[in-house]
C-alpha cells in the first residue's frame, strides 16, 4: 500500500507513534466516529495498519457512531496537513528525547492555536519545559497521562490531561468519547470494551477530565503509577506470605485471590493476579510464577515518584519501598549466594488458624494499600500547592475508577472520602477509613509480626504500618533527635513552650548547659 500526498485537511485528530499504544489509541478514536491522521516515523509500520484497519471497518455498524478511519501519512508535513484546524496531533512514543524530536518536526508545520498532545509517560519536568518553549509559539501544549495499557488505550483508558486550559475543548470531545466508563451511581466499570459495543448508559461517567494547567496531568499520571508499584508489590507480599507460612500453591491462591476479588479488595491487580497463579507453564506444567526470574523490571516512573516525595519531604514510603523491592530484586546473584550464608530465623511450623491468617492477611493488605493511596494524595496536595494547580482530588479518584491499572472499588470509596471534604488532611483521616482500619488493623498488626518472625520479607506492608503508626503519633522520638542534631551541630530545637519558629540551643559543651535564643 503507498500513501498518498498532499493531504486534503479531513481528519479530526492525528496521531504520531504507532507503537502498541499509539496504534491502538488510533483505533480506539477511529472506533467512536473520528477520523484519524496516523504517521510513524517507519513508513512500513503505517502503510501495515492500514492495511490491517481498511476504512470499512470503522463507522456505522463498527461503533456506530459516525465514519471513522485512518488516513496514512508518509512526511510529518502530510500529516500535519491532513488535520482539519485548529489541529490535533497526540504523541505517543517512549519518553524522552525522541518526545522533543517529534515535537520540534511538528511544531515546524503546525500554526498558532494548534494543538500537540503528548501521551506517553513523561516526566513532568520536561512536560513544563515543552508546554513552555510551545507556548511561545502560539502552540497549545496538553500533556495528558494514559494509563491502561493496550486493551485501555484501544477499548477505554483513563485519561489524565493537564496543560493548557483553552486548548482542553478542542481534545475534550475525544478524549470523553475514548475514555472507559464508570457507572456514576457505583463507580463500577462499564464493560464496554470491545470493538462493535457502545458504552449508551446514561449514567456513564468517562474517566478523564482537566486535571490542571502546566504538567499537573503528567504529575498525576506518575503518581498514578507510584501507587501502582506499591500496589503491585502489596499483592506480591501478601501472596508470598500465603505461600511461605501456609505453603498454599499457586492454584489454591489463584482461588484465594479470585474470592478476594470479591470483597473491598476488588480490582483489576487483584483478578490479574488470581488469572496469572492459576497459569501452567506450557513447557514444563509448573506453575508460571514458578518459571518467571524474580527479577523485577522498571521504567521508572516509580523512582520519580519516590525522588518527588524526598524533594519535597512528603512522606510516601510504600512506595519508595516498592521501587527498593524491584530493585532489591534485581540483584538476583548476590541474593542466590547471600542466601547461602545469612541465616534466618528458625520459622515453626504455623499452627494458629490457617483460614484466619488468610483473612488477616487481606485485611493487611486492604490498609496498607489505602496508606499507598494516602501517600500518594499527600504528595498531590503538597505538589498542588507548590505549583498552584488547584487539583481536585474527588475529581483524580473518579477517572482512576476505570480504565487505569490501579482502577479499584476503593477509588469509589476515596472519589466519596473527597466529595465529603475535599481538604482533607489525610485521606487516612476520612471517617469512612478511619473505621476501616480501626476495624482491621488487628489482623494487620499480626500480619507484620508474623513476617518478621517467619523472616519473610514484607517491606510494603510494613511500611504502611509504620507509616500509620507515624501518622496518629502526637509525638514522635524527633524530639530526640532534635537533640542530637542540636548537640553535635548546633542545629537549635523548637521548644514545646514556646512558640513555633523559636529557635534555642543548649551549649552542650559548657558545665552548666546554658540555653540560648538561636
Ligand atoms: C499504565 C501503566 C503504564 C506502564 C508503566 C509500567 O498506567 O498503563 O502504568 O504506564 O505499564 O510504564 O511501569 P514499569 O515498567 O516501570 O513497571
Amino acid at each position: 500500500m503507498t500513501l498518498e500526498s498532499p493531504k486534503p485537511a479531513s481528519a479530526d485528530a492525528g496521531v504520531v507513534g504507532l507503537a502498541v499504544m499509539g496504534q491502538n489509541l488510533a483505533l480506539n478514536i477511529a472506533d467512536h466516529g473520528f477520523s484519524v491522521a496516523v504517521h510513524n516515523r517507519t513508513t512500513s509500520v503505517t502503510e501495515a495498519m492500514l492495511a490491517e484497519h481498511p476504512a470499512g471497518t470503522f463507522g456505522p455498524g463498527y461503533r456506530g457512531k459516525g465514519p471513522g478511519g485512518l488516513v496514512g501519512c508518509e512526511s510529518v508535513a502530510d500529516f500535519v496537513s491532513a488535520l482539519k484546524r485548529p489541529r490535533v496531533a497526540i504523541i505517543l512514543i517512549k519518553a524522552g528525547k525522541a518526545t522533543d524530536a517529534v515535537i520540534d518536526s511538528l511544531a515546524e508545520h503546525m500554526e498558532p492555536g494548534d494543538v500537540i498532545v503528548d501521551g506517553g509517560n513523561a516526566h513532568w519536568d520536561d512536560t513544563s519545559r515543552r508546554a513552555e518553549a510551545l507556548s511561545a509559539k502560539g502552540l497549545r501544549f496538553i500533556g495528558s497521562g494514559v494509563s491502561g495499557g493496550e486493551t485501555g488505550a484501544r477499548f477505554g483508558p483513563s485519561l489524565m490531561p493537564g496543560g493548557d486550559r483553552e486548548a482542553w475543548p478542542v481534545l475534550e470531545p475525544i478524549w470523553q468519547a475514548i475514555a472507559a466508563k464508570v457507572d456514576a451511581r457505583t463507580g463500577k466499570p462499564i464493560e464496554g470494551a470491545a470493538p462493535g459495543k457502545t458504552v449508551d448508559d446514561e449514567n456513564a461517567e468517562a474517566c478523564t477530565a482537566f486535571i490542571g494547567p502546566g504538567s499537573a496531568g503528567h504529575y498525576v499520571k506518575m503518581v498514578h503509577n507510584g501507587i501502582e508499584y506499591a500496589d503491585m508489590q502489596l499483592i506480591c507480599e501478601a501472596y508470598d506470605l500465603l505461600r511461605t507460612v501456609l505453603e498454599l500453591s499457586p492454584a489454591e491462591l489463584s482461588d484465594v485471590f479470585k474470592a478476594w476479588d470479591d470483597t473491598e479488595l476488588d480490582s483489576f491487580l487483584i483478578e490479574i493476579t488470581a488469572d496469572i497463579l492459576g497459569q501452567v507453564d506450557s513447557k514444563t506444567s509448573k506453575p508460571f510464577v514458578d518459571i518467571v526470574l524474580d527479577r523485577a523490571g522498571q521504567k521508572g516512573t516509580g523512582k520519580w515518584t519516590s525522588v518527588a516525595s524526598l524533594d519535597m519531604g512528603v512522606p510516601a514510603p510504600t512506595i519508595a519501598e516498592a521501587v527498593f523491592a524491584r530493585a532489591i530484586s534485581s540483584f538476583k546473584d548476590l541474593r542466590v549466594s547471600a542466601s547461602e550464608v545469612l541465616d534466618g530465623p528458625e520459622s515453626p511450623e504455623f499452627e494458629g488458624d490457617r483460614a484466619q491468617f488468610v483473612e488477616d492477611v487481606r485485611q493487611a493488605l486492604y490498609c496498607s494499600k489505602i496508606c499507598a493511596y494516602a501517600q500518594g494524595f499527600g504528595l498531590m496536595a503538597e505538589a498542588s500547592k507548590e505549583n498552584n494547580w488547584d487539583l481536585d482530588f474527588a475529581e483524580i479518584a473518579q477517572i482512576w475508577r476505570g480504565g487505569c491499572i490501579i482502577r479499584a472499588a476503593l477509588l469509589h470509596e476515596i472519589t466519596l472520602a473527597y466529595r465529603e471534604r475535599a481538604d482533607l488532611p489525610n485521606l487516612l483521616m476520612a471517617p469512612a477509613f478511619v473505621e476501616a482500619v480501626d476495624n482491621a488493623q488487628d489482623a494487620w498488626r499480626r500480619v507484620v509480626a508474623t513476617s518478621a518472625l517467619q523472616g519473610v520479607p514484607t517491606p510494603a506492608f510494613s511500611s504502611a504500618l509504620a507509616y500509620y503508626d507515624s501518622l496518629r503519633s502526637a509525638r514522635l522520638p524527633a524530639s530526640l533527635l532534635q537533640a542530637q542534631r542540636d548537640y553535635f551541630g548546633a542545629h537549635t530545637y523548637e521548644r514545646v513552650d514556646a512558640p513555633r519558629g523559636e529557635f534555642f540551643h543548649l551549649d552542650w559543651p559548657e558545665k552548666e548547659r546554658p540555653e540560648v535564643q538561636a
